[in-house]
């Protein structure tokens, strides 16, 4: 048992003062004033710290194979990692291989996936469509515990899928109870600007912005939405990095439709000047996608959290080190997509969102962990804290500053998008399922300790 004393504690509704009792099942078992610590049981002191539902990251992409190669943290040194920064929860993503059943893929991550530290569920990408995977998205509701399909409009000859696919499976997550998640860019038109760019000899990483405008973002944004509205299938937009899409999703709400968007803090806090380095690596280690914008366009993510347009933050942790990234030497397009950053996310946030004054700390909670375990049906499981629900907590010193480093992380990759920025905000330890398991700079991440979460269609409520 684990008595948490003297904290404050913050939700997504409220803070107060009240002590936590988690007991062994790893569950919180009492709050209250002044509790007694039953015997044997380890207290810890949180006077000067808040204590916070623990984060949940519903995108990532741990050992995912793409672009010919594999991201470099595995389920335990992501997740571990995740720990580190206050992160006790993660949604990944099954990908199926070209042609392999939905139900064979999920069945392939719940393999790789049993190394966790913490806790994880899985959305499964539909990147084709026949009736198996219309059978296979059954079982998997049913049976498998997801409640989330992906879904992606970019990635041509990839992942892609052209809009009659996208149709058919948010018919089916329709009448499932799920939840349609995509990836909004359009793959045509990247590819096209893709060739013209290296037909030009435009090789190097700063055409990688250019080969994937605002625009078009915003263009998939809408006609996602567009096809969404069709049938009123609830929508969740991931990695909204474009006043575009946030301005056709608020319009949506506005509707009255089931749109959900996400952030990653790195759109908050780097602009497309980052593929102008005069180093190659440097400039390679931000390709992701979509890519860093135009400043104005963090305007207009903050203003989507602020308003509440935007619900959840995510990191898209998807890592490659050096030799990964020199796949794209002499070529942008080879340049495996993606970044680290489950690590920093909570840190980053409380930074550039409470510190500037633009969040309050409930809602640091709600963009962090409670908005994502309601809109993946975890909540109040998660996200939450109340008796009951799992004992996943961080304690958080509000205003700890520390300079991020590499080395001092616990990624498996060898850069942070975020060195040398003094960040204020720090988890102090974090709890998942009732232990300790980061400890003032010590990690305790277990092999293996992590479990998989089923997740429940989604009812008839809207969540948020
Ligand atoms: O560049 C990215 N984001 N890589 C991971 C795959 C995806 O699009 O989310
Ligand atoms: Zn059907
Ligand atoms: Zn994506
Ligand atoms: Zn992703």
């Amino acid at each position: 048992m684990l008595l948490i004393k003297g904290g404050l504690i913050v939700t997504a509704e409220r803070r107060f003062d009240a002590d936590i009792l988690c007991d062994d099942a790893g569950q919180i078992a009492r709050i209250g004033a002044n509790l007694e610590a039953p015997t044997g049981c380890t207290v810890i002191d949180a006077s000067g710290l808040l204590v916070m539902p623990g984060g949940i990251d519903p995108h990532t992409h741990m050992e995912m194979p793409f672009m010919g190669t594999t991201a470099s943290d595995d389920f335990f040194t992501g997740t571990a990692a995740g720990l580190a920064g206050g992160t006790t929860s993660i949604i990944d993503f099954v990908i199926p291989d070209q042609g392999q059943s939905l139900f064979d893929a999920w069945r392939d991550w719940r393999g790789k996936a049993e190394k966790a530290a913490s806790d994880y569920g899985f959305h499964v990408a539909v990147t084709h469509w026949d009736e198996q995977v219309h059978d296979d998205m059954g079982r998997l509701v049913r049976e498998g515990g997801v409640n989330s399909f992906k879904h992606f409009m970019a990635y041509k000859n990839a992942l892609m899928i052209d809009d009659t696919v996208f149709l058919r499976s948010m018919q089916r997550a329709r009448e499932l109870g799920a939840l349609c998640t995509v990836h909004a860019e359009n793959g045509d038109a990247i590819a096209f600007l893709q060739a013209q760019l290296l037909a030009k000899g435009e090789t190097g990483p700063s055409s990688h912005p250019l080969s994937r405008p605002a625009a078009i973002e915003g263009e998939a944004a809408q006609r996602a939405i567009t096809l969404a509205e069709l049938d009123d299938t609830p929508l969740y937009i991931v990695h909204v990095s474009t006043e575009e899409a946030t301005q056709a999703i608020a319009a949506a709400r506005l509707k009255g439709l089931k749109v959900y968007g996400e952030v990653l803090p790195q759109h908050l806090v780097f602009d497309e000047s980052v593929y102008h380095d005069s180093d190659w690596l440097q400039a390679a280690r931000h390709v992701m996608s979509p890519p860093f914008r135009p400043k104005a366009h963090q305007k207009a993510l903050w203003g989507g959290l602020i308003s509440g347009q935007l619900q959840t933050t995510a990191t898209d942790h998807c890592c490659f080190c050096q030799d990964q990234k020199m796949r794209g030497r002499d070529d942008f397009t080879r340049i495996p997509n993606g970044v680290p950053g489950i690590e920093e996310r909570m840190s980053v946030l409380w930074h550039h969102g409470v510190v500037s004054g633009r969040l309050s700390a409930e809602e640091f909670v709600a963009i962090t962990s409670t908005n994502t375990a309601r809109i993946f049906n975890l909540y109040p499981r998660k996200g939450c804290i109340a008796p009951g629900a799992d004992a996943d907590l961080v304690l958080w010193d509000p205003s700890a500053s520390r300079t991020i480093t590499a080395g001092a992380l616990h990624q498996n990759v060898d850069y942070t998008l975020y060195e040398g920025m003094t960040l204020t905000g720090l988890a102090v330890k974090t709890i998942s399922q009732g232990v300790v398991v980061w400890d003032e700079g010590t990690l305790r991440a277990e092999r293996g300790k992590g479990r998989y979460i089923r997740r429940p269609a989604l009812g008839r409520e809207r969540p948020l």
